[in-house]
């Protein structure tokens, strides 16, 4: 889709599923949250992100045909494929917001396949929604504040408890700080008391890729984050993604932009039918016969 207007699967996901951002302030865990944390740190051979043979079926639908690929550490990798090619049920295979039927996803070697969105929020991979997904009755600060792991505060007993009340307030006054910082890198800090509800298509979209970084990701899925924004604002988001990933994060990216995935991604991912159709640099799918033909001649 290249417009903020659902499609049928859009909808079908905003019905019952949870946005792994939402999830993540679910359950404190403290402990759990810092061990995962830990683990998260310790350098790895293993590419951040590989799916082998993924399939998802809905009922009679094959959204997901057996695909396999890898993303490489710190790459802006381009997921891209016709409407309908099984793009965003991957992502959802991907992060636990659907199961897969079949297949497995590795995180850093780890097998993650089925694990809720939040338990992949706290590993360190995150995506954004197509139809981005904030809270609308909350603020933007509060939006951004919502998203990071293990918040001491949402342990009542803590919470109330004297000599740790401190520690909930101290904890709190970070993330604030962390949430302004993540506005102010956004340039959307003029918008923090401002509800959700109220931003524009495009705001709504940065909006949405700060939450997922309060998460403190490795690997942040994007789910075309640049469909309805103007041009000023798709510069920016560009910017920040590529200057993001100079700091380490992994992209993958899915847009139907192709100059914005020829002129941004080194490497390429093509899905058609719900599998990987090719891969390889922007100028390889560009000559690439298969690739032609499953656009049907669209501009590649
Ligand atoms: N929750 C669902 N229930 C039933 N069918 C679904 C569901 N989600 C996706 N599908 C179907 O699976 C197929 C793949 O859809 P998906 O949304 O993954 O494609 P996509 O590549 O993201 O497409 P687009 O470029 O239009 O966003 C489509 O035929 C879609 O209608
Ligand atoms: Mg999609």
């Amino acid at each position: 889709m290249s417009s903020d207007v659902p499609d049928a699967s859009d909808v079908a996901e905003t019905a019952d599923e949870v946005d792994a951002t939402d999830a993540v302030s679910d359950e404190p865990e403290a402990n759990d949250s810092a061990v995962e944390e830990a683990a998260k740190h310790v350098p790895s051979g293993a590419p951040p992100l590989r799916v082998e043979g993924l399939v998802k079926h809905f009922g009679g639908v094959t959204a997901v045909d057996g695909a396999s690929f890898e993303v490489e550490r710190g790459s802006l990798t381009g997921l891209i494929g016709p409407n309908g090619a099984g793009k965003s049920t991957t992502f959802n295979c991907i992060t636990g917001v659907h199961e897969p039927t079949a297949g497995s996803v590795y995180f850093k070697s780890e097998d993650v396949t089925g694990l809720e969105p939040y338990r992949m929020a706290r590993k360190g991979l995150v995506r954004t929604f197509q139809i981005a997904r904030e809270l609308e009755e909350m603020t933007v600060l509060e939006n951004l504040m919502l998203a990071p792991k293990g918040q001491i505060g949402e342990s009542a007993i803590r919470a109330v408890t004297p000599g740790l009340r401190r520690e909930v307030i101290e904890q709190e006054e970070a993330i604030r700080e962390r949430a302004w910082e993540t506005l102010d890198f956004f340039e959307i800090d003029h918008l923090a008391n401002e509800h959700a509800g109220n931003l524009s298509g495009g705001q709504r979209k940065l909006l949405e890729m700060a939450r997922a970084l309060m998460t403190d990701p490795e690997v942040v899925l994007l789910d075309e984050p640049l469909a309805g924004v103007n041009p000023t604002l798709e510069e920016k988001i560009l910017d920040r993604i590529h200057q993001l990933r100079e700091d380490g994060y992994t992209f993958l990216l899915v847009e139907h932009d192709m100059d914005v995935i020829m002129n941004n991604c080194e490497h390429v991912i093509v899905m058609h039918q719900g599998s990987v159709l090719a891969e390889g640099t922007g100028d390889e799918i560009r000559d690439n016969e298969r690739v032609i033909e499953a656009y049907l001649g669209e501009d590649i």
